[in-house]
C-alpha cells in the first residue's frame, strides 16, 4: 500500500481538502480489521493532509479516557469523564470547537503550545467509544467546516470498526 495524503494542490479551499481527504481516507480503512493500526493511520493521515500540531484518540475506559495513537508531542494519560475539552465532548456527545483554549473553563494544557482546539466523539453502536482530539498552535484554527468534516470522517471509522 502506498498513499499519501499530502494535498499537491495548494490552491484549494478547506472544504475541498476535506472533501479530497475523506475519499482519499475510505480507501485508507476499507476492509480493515487491525484497530489500533487504523486509530493510528488516521491520526497519520490528518497530520500528512492538514498538518494540525496534534492529533490524537483517547478511548473510553470506565470513567476515563485514556491516551490513544496519536501524533505529536508527548500528551496527558487520562482525562475523567466531564473535564478538559475531550471529557467535555464524551460527556455531552457532541463535537466541541474551541477558538481560544485559555477561554474554556477546565481545559488539560497538554503542551503551551496548544492555542485552539477541536474534539470529536467516535460512536459505535450509538456509543461513545473515543474521542478524536485535534490541537492547533494557532487561535480560531477550527469551525464548522472542520466540524462537519471530522464528525464525517468519524463516522466512515466508526462503520470500519462495528465489522470488526
Ligand atoms: N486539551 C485537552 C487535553 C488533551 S491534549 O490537548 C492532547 C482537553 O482539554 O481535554
Amino acid at each position: 500500500m502506498e498513499q499519501s495524503f499530502k494535498q499537491s494542490q495548494s490552491g484549494l479551499s478547506k472544504e475541498e481538502k476535506y472533501k479530497a481527504f475523506i475519499e482519499q481516507y475510505k480507501l485508507l480503512i476499507e476492509g480493515e480489521t487491525n484497530k489500533t493500526g487504523i486509530l493510528a493511520n488516521t491520526t497519520a493521515a490528518i497530520k500528512e493532509a492538514f498538518g494540525f500540531f496534534w492529533i490524537g484518540f483517547y478511548l473510553v475506559e470506565g470513567d476515563n479516557l485514556l491516551l490513544g495513537p496519536f501524533q505529536g508531542s508527548v500528551a496527558c494519560y487520562k482525562i475523567k469523564k466531564g473535564k478538559g475539552v475531550c471529557g467535555t465532548s464524551w460527556d455531552k456527545e457532541q463535537t466541541i470547537v474551541v477558538p481560544d483554549v485559555d477561554k474554556f473553563e477546565g481545559h488539560i494544557a497538554c503542551s503551551s503550545l496548544s492555542r485552539s482546539e477541536i474534539v470529536a466523539p467516535l460512536f459505535v453502536d450509538n456509543k461513545v467509544i473515543a474521542v478524536l482530539d485535534i490541537d492547533s498552535d494557532e487561535l480560531n484554527t477550527f469551525c464548522d467546516i472542520d466540524k462537519k468534516y471530522l464528525e464525517q470522517t468519524m463516522n466512515i471509522l466508526s462503520q470500519t470498526l462495528q465489522n470488526i
